[in-house]
């Protein structure tokens, strides 16, 4: 009965949420969804609707509630079997990435991927740049992932890639990449690096979903599961990186998806993809040579 309800209240929410995206679009449409959502009650009404499409105040409210409706979320097998079919390809958004990185590609020993899934990057970074033998490819993700990134690596004979439990092992990395997952983390880029005993020298976010002014909470709905995610300030990580010694190298839009959080279209953007280098004087004197 409960679980015919709330599959019942996704359906509305579903619905409800196509309805405000196809008044987007319209003219004036945008002005309109922010002028109702300023009356308590429809904002309020309109929320209801959502459920879980609605905005919420952060990733942990936001999952508590989610929760109770669609249990399952990155662990759920289809995202798993599609992001082992991502190790077979390169995306068109990795591009970018890669053209930025071959300079310092001979170079790397040791490489932090943040949100790495089951540390599919590698796979596609190392056909086209031909990483070193020698290196480090350390992937954090969920511990549910741990035992698929160490399986799927020993499937390829893959010695390289290895899975870190803890964040601090990014301390001082050659490269660090959140890729596809800057999103699934309350706190901006740089209050996770300015953590970290030693800055990376390079850091690179790509396909990432940001908010065109402040930052909000949404989710991504998939069929039979989903994520809580946090759209942080593209502007605000740029200023946060740059406050903590890193240079912004490139910045670059990702056609692939957008962010279309249904009670908030004045913030919707495409993805994006960011490539910092540490400053020279912020390195520790042996690695600046
Ligand atoms: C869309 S996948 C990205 C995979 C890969 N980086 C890529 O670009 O294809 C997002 C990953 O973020 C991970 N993730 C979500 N929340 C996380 C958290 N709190 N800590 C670590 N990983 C997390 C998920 O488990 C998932 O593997």
């Amino acid at each position: 009965m409960a679980v015919g309800l709330n599959r019942m209240r996704v359906g509305i929410g579903s619905s409800t949420a196509v309805g405000l995206r196809a008044l987007a679009r319209l003219p004036h449409g945008t002005r309109l969804i922010r002028f109702m959502a300023r009356h308590p009650l429809i904002e309020r009404s309109l929320r209801g609707l959502l459920c879980v499409y609605q905005p919420f105040p952060d990733i942990e409210t936001a999952t508590k509630y989610i929760r109770r409706f669609i249990p399952a979320g990155h662990e759920h097998s289809d995202v798993v079997s599609q992001l082992k079919q991502f190790a077979d390809v390169t995306r068109e958004s990795d591009y970018p990435v890669l053209f930025y990185l071959c300079g310092y590609a001979s170079g790397l020993s040791t490489v932090f991927d943040l949100g790495g899934g089951i540390g599919n990057l590698f796979y596609p970074y190392d056909r086209e740049l031909r990483l070193p033998a020698t290196l480090r490819w350390m992937v954090h993700d969920l511990p549910d992932k741990e035992e698929i990134v160490l399986q799927f690596a020993k499937s390829r004979n893959e010695h390289r890639v290895g899975f870190s439990r803890r964040m601090e092992d990014a301390s001082g990395v050659d490269l660090f990449i959140v890729s596809g997952a800057l999103h699934y983390f309350e706190d901006e880029l740089a209050v996770i690096l300015g953590r970290l005993a030693e800055l990376p020298r390079l850091a690179v976010v790509n396909r990432t979903p940001f908010s065109r002014a402040e930052p909000i909470v949404t989710t991504q709905v998939g069929d039979g599961y989903v994520h809580a995610c946090k759209l942080h300030s593209l502007a605000g990580t740029i200023a946060g990186m740059e406050a903590i010694g890193y240079r912004l190298i490139a910045k670059w839009p990702v056609h692939e998806r957008a962010s279309r959080v249904p009670l908030r279209p004045d913030l919707n953007d495409t993805y994006w993809g960011l490539f910092f280098v540490l400053d020279a004087d912020r390195r520790p004197k042996d690695a600046s040579q």
